[in-house]
């Protein structure tokens, strides 16, 4: 079947990873990515397909309704996967309102200029489903009961290390939300905009909430491309705490093909939790992380330890998050194909061998280029 696909946020860390697989995967289907090009939004993470027919980039807000309207019917769209937002912790709780607008007033923009357009054709028009991404940040946080680690009560091919888990509880699909910082409050609030305009007007809409994401493309805000980059330049490591927090890692690319799989198949109004049953404690995931970049750079495996520095906690700093996927898993037959320990080998690789990726972006080279290209941010 011909599709007309808008993926919001695609030159992004997990979107640019969505549009290279649905770029790829379906000829048929024309892609429309729409990006606002924040400082996070670098089209260098779609070189290779930003040529093939069934592409187009748009470069919008999607805070603008009226642009939102306007691009929804230019391309005819029939399908949306939203996931463009503001995504990094530490610069919600310096700037809470950039979050309310993109990651609120942006969804909510979109979701209305797409209910327009959808209840604008004739009931015939298939396939209409808006799919909103979010994160299992909105479900709070869980309590480290276990603090060693204990074996985990379920596994999958993405964990490893024995299969520790450092607590009994898990988010499932039905844990209340309970979001703590300013990003996972408007992921939340976003969410309930999704299922209301499913309950009020009847939209097909659908929404996934995710474990940490991991893997080539992600900015180096967060941890482990963060982590990476100063190994590779001797710089400090920051660990926020004790570094005791415990987060759930997932290859970056088992995510996108559940984006595939559930985009597909899922069943409209649902929820599906996303996961990989692979927790690890900040503390031990960066001694994974320093070992691998020694290694591959030649160093004595582990001499950059010496570059951890512990640093003043993050503010209202979650303490353990863990997904349960397994309605996933059984219903619509996904899994990780990915061990961590496999996966971090390939993303160490990936920033190692794309170093003037990561010194484009530190060194905001890239920030002037776009602003010069597209007339400012
Ligand atoms: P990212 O910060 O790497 O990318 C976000 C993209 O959205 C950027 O390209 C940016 O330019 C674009 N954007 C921001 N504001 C916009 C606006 N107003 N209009 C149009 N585009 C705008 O984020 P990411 O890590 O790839 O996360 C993508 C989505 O997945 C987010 O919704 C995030 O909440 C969710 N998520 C992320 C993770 C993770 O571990 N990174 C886990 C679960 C869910
Ligand atoms: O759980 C899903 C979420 O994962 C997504 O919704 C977010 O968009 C994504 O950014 C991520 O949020 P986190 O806050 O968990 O990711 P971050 O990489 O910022 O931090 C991971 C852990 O490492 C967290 O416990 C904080 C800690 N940390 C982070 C940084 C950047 C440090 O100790 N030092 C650091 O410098």
């Amino acid at each position: 079947m011909k599709r007309n696909i808008l993926i919001t946020g695609g030159a992004g860390f997990i979107g640019s990873h969505v549009v290279r697989l649905f770029v790829n995967k379906y000829p048929d289907y024309h892609i429309v990515n729409l990006d606002k090009l924040t400082y996070a939004g670098n089209l260098a993470n779609l070189k290779d397909i930003e040529n093939k027919e069934n592409y187009t980039f748009v470069k919008a807000d999607i805070a603008d309704l009226d642009e939102m309207r306007r691009i929804i019917t230019e391309y005819k769209i029939d399908g949306v996967i939203h996931l463009a937002a503001e995504s990094h912790v530490d610069r919600s709780i310096k700037d809470p309102f950039t979050f309310a607008r993109t990651n609120v007033m942006g969804t909510l923009a979109l979701l209305q200029a797409a209910k327009e357009y959808w209840e604008s054709l004739p009931e015939k028009y298939e396939g209409k489903l808006f799919y909103h991404i979010s994160t299992d940040e909105v479900y709070g946080a869980l309590e480290l009961t276990h603090p060693e680690g204990v074996e985990a009560p379920f596994t999958t091919k993405a964990s490893s290390k024995d299969d520790m888990a450092y607590g009994e509880e898990f988010f499932t699909e039905t844990t209340k939300y309970n979001p703590h910082s300013p990003y996972s409050a408007s992921k939340a609030s976003s969410d309930h905009f999704v299922r209301a305009y499913h309950d009020t007007y009847g939209m097909p809409t659908l929404v996934t909430n995710c474990s940490n994401n991991y893997g080539p493309y992600q900015f180096p805000e967060k941890l482990i491309p963060l982590f990476i980059n100063n190994i590779r330049k001797g710089k400090p490591l920051p660990v926020y705490g004790k570094g005791e927090n415990v987060r759930d890692w997932l290859f970056v690319e088992d995510h996108a093909r559940a984006i595939d799989v559930i985009f597909h198949n899922g069943k409209v109004a649902e929820t599906y939790n996303i996961g990989g049953f692979n927790e690890w404690k900040n503390i031990d995931l960066i001694k994974v992380v320093i070992k691998t970049v020694d290694r591959l750079l030649g160093r004595p495996e582990g001499e950059s330890e010496k570059l951890i520095t512990y640093v003043p906690d993050r503010l209202g700093h979650d303490m353990r998050y863990a997904i349960d996927s397994r309605k996933l898993q059984s219903e619509l037959g996904w899994e990780p194909s990915l061990q961590f320990e496999e996966g971090i080998e390939k993303t160490v690789r990936w920033y190692l061998d794309n170093e003037p990726w990561l010194d484009n972006i530190t060194s905001g080279a890239y920030e002037r280029y776009y602003a010069d290209m597209y007339g400012g941010k």
